[in-house]
């Protein structure tokens, strides 16, 4: 039998609201396994959103429509921490590094436990595990595993953080890593590290959701790229492709900037319209998205 092409990851409809407000609409996407997929888009666009949606770590005051669908389960909302994801296979790190580690436990502690998780080890033994911890940590960059073991990842510099908590996820060995902008607030030589790092696990077959603001950073780890508007898709395709040769007016407007002033998103027909150099009279009703040459565009010119 040929590797499976189902895909790992399939959201279909993905509609998230805070209220009245609507952080999504209609989203549909996909993620293979061993493919990456970049989230791109301005701040505000629903991102994050889409990240917690994917773990179920939405917060309670949001409400989900559509399906999203991963390893053949459908995931559901109301996940408490990421141990649950754990035993999935999926796991995420944020631009916050609290929310990834647990402030109370030294660094190889929680390596451990993911690797508990990893074995399925019922009765885990303390320590069982720290020749690997250690391995792991070196591999991820740490000249002194010993003593970062020891830490607690407040004791540990930002970017140290950040490294700690990609150890943690690549010692699950998941089928999926959701990163959302884990490299914000760091310098260039760390976001660097991390990016490798990430890539690393790619290379070693997880499947990457990779959540940025930063296109130069969709374009040096992700094969397909989604870019988000407002809480729509406004295209996807090849990351290559999309990056070089775009086709809708938003992200070209991403690509190179306009001087023009930011008008907030219009709440009817195209979102983008208010801000469209090619809008005309077609733009008051909602662009489906269609596909065109292999990509998915939702914009009236095509
Ligand atoms: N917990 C929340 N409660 C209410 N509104 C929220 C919450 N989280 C995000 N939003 C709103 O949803 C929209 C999308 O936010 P977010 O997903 O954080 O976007 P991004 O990550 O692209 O910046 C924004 O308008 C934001 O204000
Ligand atoms: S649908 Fe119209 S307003 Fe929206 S991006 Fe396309 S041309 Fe511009
Ligand atoms: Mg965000």
């Amino acid at each position: 039998m040929g590797p499976s092409i189902d895909p790992l990851l399939q959201v279909r409809g993905l509609e998230v609201t805070y209220g009245s407000r609507t952080a999504l609409r209609g989203v549909d996407f996909e993620v293979r396994p061993h493919g990456s997929l970049a989230v791109v888009g301005e701040s505000g666009s629903g991102k994050s959103t889409l990240a917690r949606a994917v773990l179920g770590l939405l917060p309670k005051n949001a409400y989900v429509k559509g399906t999203i669908t991963f390893n053949g389960m459908e995931v559901r909302g109301g996940v408490k921490d990421l141990r649950t994801l754990w035993g999935v296979g999926m796991t995420a790190i944020f631009q916050d590094v609290r929310s990834s580690m647990d402030p109370l436990m030294r660094v190889g502690e929680q390596i451990e436990e993911v690797i508990n998780v990893r074995e399925e080890i019922v009765r885990p033994r303390k320590g069982q595990h720290h020749g690997e911890v250690l391995e792991i940590l070196h591999e991820f960059g740490f000249r002194d595993p010993e003593s970062v073991s020891k830490r607690y990842p407040h004791q540990l510099s930002g970017g140290e953080r950040q490294r700690a908590a990609l150890a943690m996820a690549y010692a699950l060995r998941p089928l999926l890593l959701v990163a959302d902008e884990p490299t914000s607030n760091l310098d260039l030589i760390t976001q660097a590290q991390i990016i490798d790092l990430i890539r690393k696990m790619a290379e070693m077959g997880t499947s990457i959701l990779f959540i940025t603001h930063d296109l130069y950073l969709a374009s040096s780890l992700t094969d397909r790229t989604l870019v988000l508007y407002a809480g729509r898709v406004m295209e996807e395709g090849a990351t290559g492709e999309v990056l070089e040769r775009p086709l809708h007016p938003f992200t070209r407007e991403l690509i190179s900037p306009s001087t023009n002033p930011l008008s907030p998103p219009s709440g009817i027909g195209c979102p983008f319209s208010p801000r469209c150099p090619s809008a005309f009279s077609k733009c008051v009703e909602v662009p489906p998205i269609k596909s065109v040459g292999g990509r998915r565009v939702g914009c009236h010119l095509y």
